[in-house]
Parts: C-alpha cells; structure tokens; sequence
C-alpha cells in the first residue's frame, strides 16, 4: 500500500527561505512504500511474471513449429490440428479442448500483462523522466527493455484477436480452413503485424531472462552479454523468417483456394465437405 507523507529530503540549515518546504507545497511531498522494508510480495510477483513469460514464450515456440507442418505437407498439418482435438484418446474429435487451451493462454497473457504493468511507466511525466534517463544513459539494453514494454503493449491487443478466433472456431483450424482464414477473411496483416512483435518481444524477453537469472553466463560478464545477443539475434531471425515463409504459404493456398470457399480439408481418398455440413 502506498500513501503520500507531507516529508521532505533533510536542507542545510543555511538553505535559503525559499527552497525550504511550504505547508502544503505539493512539489515536497514524497511517495512513502507502507509495504515493509522485507516485504517479499515484490519478489514472488517478480517470479510470477518470469515464469508466465517464460511459459508463453515456450508455448509461442512450439506453437510456430506446429503452424510451420504446413510446409511439409498438408496431411501434416491436418493431421498435426486432428492431434490437439484429442480424437486418439476420446474416440471423436473434439475442438472444445482446442478452445480450452486457448482460453487458458489469453489468462495467461492477461495476467502476465497485469504483471509487467507495475513496471511500466505511468503518464506524462514518468514517461517523460524515462526518455531523459534513456538518453542520458545511451544504453542499449535500457533501450532494449523500451522496445520490449512497447512490443508487449501491441502484443496484447493483436494476440487477443487471434485467440478469440481460436477459443470461438477450434474446428476451423486446417490446410483449406486456415488459409481461408488468413487470406479471404483478411487475416495476414494482422499475422504480419503479430509475427514481428511477439518474435521481438519474445527475443528480448529470453534474452533479459537469461541474463537475469545466469543462465549460459561466462566469467566475463561482457562476453556472457555478447553471447547472449548474439542467440537472441539467431533467435529472432530464425524464428521470423520461418514465420513469413509460413504465412506465405497460408496466403498462396488461400488465393488458390478462394472460389471454393467454405470447403473443408479432407485426407486424400476422403470426401471435402463445407462448413457446417460436417
Ligand atoms: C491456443 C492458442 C493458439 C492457437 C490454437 C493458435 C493456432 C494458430 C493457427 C492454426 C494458425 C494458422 C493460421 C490460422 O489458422 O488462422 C496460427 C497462426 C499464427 N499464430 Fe497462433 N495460435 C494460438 C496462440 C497464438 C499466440 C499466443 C501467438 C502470439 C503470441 C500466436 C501467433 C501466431 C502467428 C504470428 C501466426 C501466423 C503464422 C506464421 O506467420 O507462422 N498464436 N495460430
């Protein structure tokens, strides 16, 4: 809890009248933490939103590799999609669990977002102070946590979008199905758009974790960084990359698929069927 004390930094005797603290002279009051000198509540927050990033982050991996089937075949991706809707293990499909899974990655996201937000700077004049000490400091990796605060700020708002198509359609995820998606439902701006950020945000995120927490540290701490940098550039290239042929190939069977909209993929020696005459 946080509450405003009317107490001032200590003057020397001899300051002058003037820059000594007036009654009710705003400029003076000082922000005072009630929460106790040993208070661990910041620490387990700290740890909380570590490990809601580091779980989206994983799950983001993954996720790209399984979208990315697509490029070696349809079947794969087809049958990659049929995998999460757990038919193997109910006997039937069921897309609900896809939808589950979805909803639980937007909680995840919300809460890692209310997370960051204790750390993001709050109107104008924080903001403003930021921007000093950024110049000031010319430090890129001071720069580098900017960049990941902005990212994850857009981050949120085009994720949502995608997930909610994911938690409202689970069982329009396929070859025909996607791509339909992506290009005749005017998707791949925003699959653009959410490709860069989140590699970005993602990039920078695994890379402060690892600084943070020492992992693939070296005894020269500037060799560890320069290490560091240089797999989150690998990272990020590799990973963007892979995302843009991925969407390509979306967009291209999506063109080539336009006029029989609606149609479902089916395995080859089965029979296509349209939406919702399954
Ligand atoms: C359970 C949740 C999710 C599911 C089931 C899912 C599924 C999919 C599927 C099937 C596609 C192919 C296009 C389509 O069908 O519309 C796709 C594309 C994409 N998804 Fe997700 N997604 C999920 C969460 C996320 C999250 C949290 C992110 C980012 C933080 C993300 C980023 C992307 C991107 C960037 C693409 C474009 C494909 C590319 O360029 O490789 N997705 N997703």
């Amino acid at each position: 809890m946080r509450q405003i004390a009317k107490t001032a930094p200590a003057l020397p005797e001899n300051a002058p009248a003037a820059d000594r603290p007036q009654e009710n002279d705003r400029a003076h009051r000082v922000v005072v933490d009630t929460q106790p000198a040993n208070s661990r509540r910041p620490a387990r927050l700290e740890l909380l939103q570590n490990l809601s990033g580091l779980v989206l982050a994983l799950f983001l991996v993954t996720h790209m590799l399984f979208v990315a089937t697509i490029l070696i075949s349809h079947e794969l991706f087809y049958s990659v999609a049929r995998f999460f809707e757990g038919g193997w293990l109910f006997g039937e499909p069921q897309p609900a669990l896809v939808s589950m899974v979805a909803a639980g990655v937007t909680g995840l996201l919300v809460a890692h977002a209310w997370l960051a937000m204790r750390k993001i700077p709050a109107g104008y004049r924080q903001v403003h102070a930021f921007s000093g000490h950024r110049r000031r400091l010319r430090y890129g990796d001071t720069s580098l946590w900017w960049l990941q605060a902005m990212s994850g700020f857009a981050l949120f708002f085009l994720t949502t979008i995608h997930l909610y198509d994911m938690v409202s359609q689970p069982q329009l995820i396929g070859p025909y199905e996607s791509a339909e998606r992506v290009w005749t439902g005017g998707m791949w701006p925003i699959y653009l758009a959410l490709l860069f950020t989140a590699e970005v945000h993602g990039g920078i995120a695994l890379y402060r974790l690892a600084l943070k927490w020492g992992w693939f540290a070296d005894t020269d701490a500037d060799a560890g960084r320069r290490r560091l940098r240089r797999i989150r550039h690998a990272f990020s290239t590799f990973f963007i990359t892979l995302g843009l042929v991925t969407l390509l190939a979306y967009i291209d069977l999506g063109r080539a698929h336009a006029d029989r909209g609606g149609e479902h993929y089916a395995l080859p020696g089965h029979v296509a069927v349209e939406h919702g005459k399954s």
